[in-house]
């Protein structure tokens, strides 16, 4: 059923009990994070962190699909610390290497074994990786493939899409969640996130699946592109699926034009499928980098790439570095989450997918069946969930989504004792089994009640 936003049912998840009722059963948060504020800017330790309502919570442990507050709540937890732990909190088998593996050397700042293995493990899986590098988070290893395009092609700019998220270095927080206001006052020019940045001269912006725009682009900057950069799955404005033949017409074109194809696959990459978005819509880019759940849980990110670009950084022209790269903790956690989801590939992805479809179709069941207009995108273990009509193909059409209907369902989730991100983004592990996704479901049932 579909309404447009303003006609969504009254109740709206009777947001000011639901925060009443958390407010009581949280206390030791609400205390933590007021001491917080006064010696940590903010209180938290990532900006994102601070929208969360009625206050960020502070956790004492997880445990597979669960997380457990300092107030002793338990949650089915569907944010997954934004993503990394995709074979769920404190995996034992990850916990007792990081200890076996603490004993032996926190960090060496020099060559060990486990740096071989997960170079195999990734370039065995991943179609674009001829060789790999590696570094502690996704924002490192995006700053380093658009330096890597910059070197092989000589050019300075590169493409982007609207909404599309690649860390917060200057030269990628570009265009990412402007208001409608800042896009109008931007006349279709870049949007730098925040003050104090630097200028946004090298980067020309695009809507995503918008084939004539970033024609458009090529034709008057063609010279100067060094790279187009995209997540093949738009996971963080509204999991919004490339067209079909959308990724074939970017790596055409890209081929076309002598840029490069870089896949920003922090979110897809073993999340979609073990070779990450590249196999599951069967294009390979030149370069792709790598974050959150290929480290099971601990900082790890990777560039992987072919090997006319990646030897660039073999030969010492483009720079690489960083003191804690390769770090024996971070990798015997990637190492064992690789090993995990490659030991049976077949049935740890169409699983995730399952319960993935069975969550989803499950949230646009109830809720469509209480009179709200909801929509969803994604794929298996990432999707995306918004109060609006039909689902979204671009982050403008995004835009229309009651997010503050959203907000107060994700409220009234929490006081059910469900735990999801504030920006509609749901994450599944391979810890979540069925059992999860009905009382999820039933939970849903009593907050849109
Ligand atoms: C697609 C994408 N690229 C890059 C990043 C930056 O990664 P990190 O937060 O590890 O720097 C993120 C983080 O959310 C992301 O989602």
């Amino acid at each position: 059923m579909h309404t447009s936003p303003a006609t969504q049912p009254a109740a709206l998840f009777h947001a000011a009990e639901r925060e009443q009722s958390v407010h009581a059963k949280t206390s030791g948060s609400r205390r933590r994070y007021q001491r917080a504020c006064q010696s940590l800017a903010g209180g938290v330790s990532t900006g994102m962190r601070r929208g969360a309502r009625p206050y960020p919570l502070y956790f004492e442990s997880g445990y597979g699909s669960h997380l457990v507050d300092v107030d002793s709540n338990s949650y089915l937890d569907y944010t997954l610390a934004w993503g990394p732990t995709i074979l769920g909190h404190a995996p034992r088998e990850i916990a007792e290497q990081i200890a076996a593996q603490a004993l032996r050397g926190l960090t060496f700042g020099a060559q060990h074994d486990l740096e071989i293995d997960v170079a195999e493990l990734l370039t065995a899986n991943i179609p674009c990786a001829d060789s790999v590098c590696f570094a502690n988070s996704g924002t490192e290893v995006v700053q380093v493939a658009l330096r890597l395009a910059r070197a092989a092609t000589g050019r300075n700019k590169y493409l982007k899409f609207e909404g599309h998220y690649h860390g917060w270095q200057d030269t990628v927080l570009v265009s990412y969640h402007p208001s409608p206001k800042e896009r109008e006052a931007s006349r279709g020019r870049p949007v730098p996130v925040g003050a104090g940045q630097l200028p946004p001269e090298s980067v020309v912006v695009a809507e995503w699946n918008d084939r004539r725009q970033v024609e458009a682009a090529f034709a008057t900057h063609g010279g100067e592109i060094s790279a187009v950069i995209c997540e093949p799955l738009l996971a963080n404005s509204g999991c919004i699926p490339p067209a079909p033949g959308f990724l074939e017409f970017l790596r055409e074109i890209t081929r076309r034009e002598q840029a490069l194809l870089i896949f920003d696959e922090v979110i897809t990459g073993f999340r979609l499928d073990l070779g990450g978005a590249q196999s599951f819509y069967h294009v390979t880019p030149d370069l792709a980098t790598y974050g959150k759940a290929v480290g099971g849980g601990l900082p790890f990110s990777a560039l992987a790439g072919k090997a006319r670009y990646m030897d660039l950084i073999a030969s010492g022209t483009v720079v690489h570095a960083g003191t804690l790269n390769g770090n024996p903790i971070s990798l015997a956690a990637a190492k064992v989450a690789l090993r995990t989801l490659s030991r049976d590939r077949v049935a740890v992805y169409s699983d995730l997918r399952r319960r993935g479809a069975k969550l989803r179709q499950g949230l646009e069941r109830i809720l469509a069946s209480r009179g709200y207009s909801v929509a969803t995108n994604g794929e298996g273990a990432v999707f995306h969930l918004a109060f609006m009509e039909r689902p979204a193909r671009n982050y403008r059409e995004l835009l229309a989504a009651d997010q503050r209907l959203y907000s107060d369902f994700a409220l009234a989730l929490l006081d059910e004792g469900v735990l999801a991100l504030p920006d509609g983004r749901w994450y599944l592990s391979t810890a979540h089994n069925d059992d999860d996704i009905d009382y999820t479901l039933a939970a849903v049932e009593r907050a849109a009640s």
